[in-house]
């Protein structure tokens, strides 16, 4: 039997194949490379010296992803396919709901047709949008959404919650993600983003290595010790853990079962980006620039639900995440370019 890992070529996708095939588990991973390359696939197998089964397909390709549940025996899945950039979002609403909603219909129907009703979502700690409490925990109310991929992922969770009820056989593990960074300490796999990044972590690695010029840090008027916004850092490595966590309460049948994922620590951008200068005993040229329209000043989780329910809590601290992030970075200056 195999977990079908969906956008597994992706940055949080490929970490947790290896943390899968690391513990014994065989998977499949399809994805359609649209924000990925091949290339990330190879790298995993040289961490983990086992074959990755891989097929070129789309989650919205119905007769595509017959055939895989076909070939393979699919006994769950873990969906990390989806568009994922928050501003691009605002700009093409209807290709982040037709690829989201739209694809994760077809996966789901999929999936019921062949039995399989086991499946772990990525959502987002962003379906709390300014949260009504701090630390979050999974009681906190969700609000509306700032942006349509939040949309999407509020969406997901609604319609994931409504299959299982109409049909208990379905186990639905929804996972609420911080703020993922880091990257395996191989320094082979990491996050590759196209273009100019939107996101704090691969901003500042690309500074470092010289590939833009200066961080903006959007916001120092917050109301926060240092002014500016606080989030909830988590290593990539410890993130695939909880999928690895998640894959074993599944066994538990717990129908649905929603859980954040962070450390429970909030860290200023300031915080992170000094961080990084000492971890790494470099230099990140910075200045204060407007803030970002949607930002919410802070957010972190309270992480012991997970604890509690899968054992599984975080283990790695914010300089490693820099220092991981570097060797990633550093070493591939290019992503999985030549
Ligand atoms: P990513 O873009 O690196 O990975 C997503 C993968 O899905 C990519 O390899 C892409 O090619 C693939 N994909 C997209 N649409 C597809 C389709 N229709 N069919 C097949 N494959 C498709 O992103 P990531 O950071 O690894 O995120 C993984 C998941 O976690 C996403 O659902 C994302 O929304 C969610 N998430 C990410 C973050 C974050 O900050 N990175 C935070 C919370 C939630
Ligand atoms: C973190 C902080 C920025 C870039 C996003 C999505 C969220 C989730 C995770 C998927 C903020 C500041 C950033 C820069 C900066 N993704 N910043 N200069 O916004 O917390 O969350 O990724 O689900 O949905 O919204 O993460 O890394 O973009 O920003 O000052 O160049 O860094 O303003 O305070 P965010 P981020």
């Amino acid at each position: 039997m195999a977990i079908l890992v969906t956008g597994g070529a992706g940055y949080i996708g490929s970490h947790t194949v290896v943390e899968l095939q690391n513990r014994g588990y065989d998977v499949v991973v399809i994805d359609n490379l649209q924000n990925s390359s091949e290339k990330v696939l190879g790298r995993v197998e040289a961490i983990t010296g086992k074959k990755v089964p891989f097929c070129l397909t789309d989650i919205r390709d119905r007769i595509g992803l017959e055939e895989v549940f076909s070939k393979y025996e699919i006994d769950s899945v873990i969906h990390f396919a989806g568009l994922k950039a928050v501003g691009e979002s605002v700009a093409k609403p209807w290709e982040y709901y037709e690829n989201n909603i739209g694809g994760t219909l077809v996966l789901l129907d999929v999936m019921r047709r062949h039995g399989v009703k086991d499946i772990i979502f990525s959502s987002s700690a962003t379906v709390y949008g300014d949260p009504l409490e701090i630390p979050i925990t999974e009681n906190c109310p969700k609000q509306p959404c700032t942006n349509p991929y939040g949309w999407t992922k509020s969406m997901l969770e609604q319609i994931m919650t409504d299959i299982q009820a109409a049909d208990p056989e379905w186990n639905v593990v929804l996972l609420r993600y911080f703020n993922p960074i880091g990257a395996h300490e191989s320094g082979t796999i990491g996050e590759n983003p196209n273009g100019i990044p939107n996101n704090l972590m691969p901003y500042i690695t690309q500074v470092a290595v010289g590939k833009r010029e200066i961080l903006n840090i959007f916001g120092n008027d917050y109301d926060t010790p240092d002014g500016t916004c606080i989030r909830d850092y988590i290593h990539v490595v410890d993130l695939a853990l909880g999928h690895v966590a998640a894959i074993k309460k599944l066994q538990e049948n717990p129908g649905l079962f929603v859980c954040n994922l962070g450390t429970g620590i909030g860290y200023s951008v300031l915080d992170v980006v000094n961080a990084f200068m000492e971890a790494n005993n470099l230099t990140i040229p910075y200045r204060f620039a407007p803030r970002r329209p949607g930002d919410v000043p802070v957010n972190y989780s309270d992480p012991s639900k997970a604890l509690r329910e899968m054992g599984w809590k975080t283990q790695f601290d914010l300089r490693k995440m820099c220092a991981d992030s570097w060797n990633w970075q550093k070493n591939n200056p290019n992503g999985y370019e030549d």
